[in-house]
């Protein structure tokens, strides 16, 4: 009796332990980069598919590259969806992220394939935006403001303190501004030109999209993001108008990589291919974000802005996504405008 006791106790430990460690083998530790909207979606469309636990934490580009290196010799994070492909290159260069090349990869634009081959498969491309400002159209009213079709207008005195943007080393969208104004005018006068811009900025922002919610709710006029940031504001109702940049203007080529070491491999994998899916990038306008899809069967959003409406630079992503790059350029932006804002 004693015995069988004994063994009963034993065998249900014993269950108790497989199920546990089944449960914990069924997770994935997740970064979004994107907005914490879509993050939730995502999170909560691949745990109800899969049955897999999804942990994520919501963390602007720049702010996730740092955790990955900081986290090299004892990775927690399995896997980094969304956010600029710059940092996501970048970490690809530095070893940081592993190679994986998913069965999708056919189904892809040609511009977040060359982001898989440009990297040797350590990252691939999963949407695609331009970057511009948005502005708040009854403030604009109100204080009798003309519209800033360039990025010559935004140095304009009236601005004074109202215009947001977010701080380069945290956020990729930032990244990619000052990465964009130095493939267009050259290094010397693209920091000449955001030491004058520095008069009119209130706040330099951690997260990229922050300040045309800002703008949105009225707290500022204007709003340097993603195009498509300023659209989903206006769609949610907000008096927000959104500009494409007359000189030109940069885009992003929002990534997604498996982080090298990842505890949740095969789950990594998992949601890798499933993201680059069609039927799941065709759902992520239900939650305004209107990127540009990467998968070539997707649909893309009406409200989405359109790359032959606006003037593209050449963006050199090569260039731009590489790691010395980055610290020069960030490390100039510290000591002339960050050391200096307001
Ligand atoms: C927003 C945009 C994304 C972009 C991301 C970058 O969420 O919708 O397209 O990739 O910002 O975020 P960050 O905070 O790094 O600028």
């Amino acid at each position: 009796m004693r015995l069988a006791l004994m063994a009963a106790t034993a065998l249900a430990a014993g269950l108790m332990t497989n199920a546990t460690a089944s449960r914990a083998a069924e997770e994935l530790n997740l970064i979004c980069s994107a907005d914490v909207v879509i993050c939730e979606m995502m999170q909560q469309m691949f745990q109800k598919e899969t049955g897999i636990q999804v942990n994520m934490v919501r963390l602007s580009s720049g702010e996730t590259y740092a955790k990955i290196r900081a986290e090299a010799r004892n990775p927690k994070t399995d896997i980094w969806w969304a956010g600029t492909g710059d940092p996501h290159l970048q970490a690809a260069a530095e070893g940081l992220t592993q190679e994986y090349k998913s069965p999708l990869l056919g189904e892809l634009n040609d511009w977040a394939k060359k982001q898989a081959e440009a990297s040797g498969f350590r990252t691939v491309g999963v949407y695609a935006g331009a970057l511009g400002w948005g502005y708040n159209t009854d403030r604009f009213k109100q204080k009798n403001y003309k519209e800033p079709k360039c990025w010559a207008d935004l140095l304009d005195p009236s601005f004074k303190g109202e215009i947001q943007m977010a701080n380069p080393n945290s956020s990729g969208t930032a990244y990619t501004a000052l990465a964009t104004l130095v493939q267009i005018m050259g290094e010397d006068k693209a920091y000449d030109y955001l030491k004058k811009l520095n008069a009119n900025i209130s706040q330099y922002t951690k997260s990229g999209s922050a300040p045309v919610k800002a703008a949105g709710r009225g707290e500022t006029a204007i709003g340097i993001v993603f195009m498509h940031d300023a659209v989903a504001v206006a769609v949610e109702g907000f008096p927000v108008k959104s500009v494409a940049p007359c000189e030109g203007t940069g885009y992003e080529i929002g990534s997604m990589s498996i982080v090298k070491g990842a505890r949740n491999l095969e789950n990594a994998k998992k949601w890798y291919d499933w993201a680059l899916k069609a039927d799941v990038q065709s759902h992520m306008k239900e939650a305004k974000s209107f990127q540009l899809p990467s998968n070539s069967k997707a649909e893309v959003p009406k409200e989405s802005p359109k790359f032959s409406d606006i003037k593209l630079i050449d963006y050199d992503f090569a260039k731009y996504g590489d790691p010395n790059t980055r610290k020069t350029l960030l490390e100039r932006w510290d000591k002339e405008i960050g050391a200096n804002a307001n």
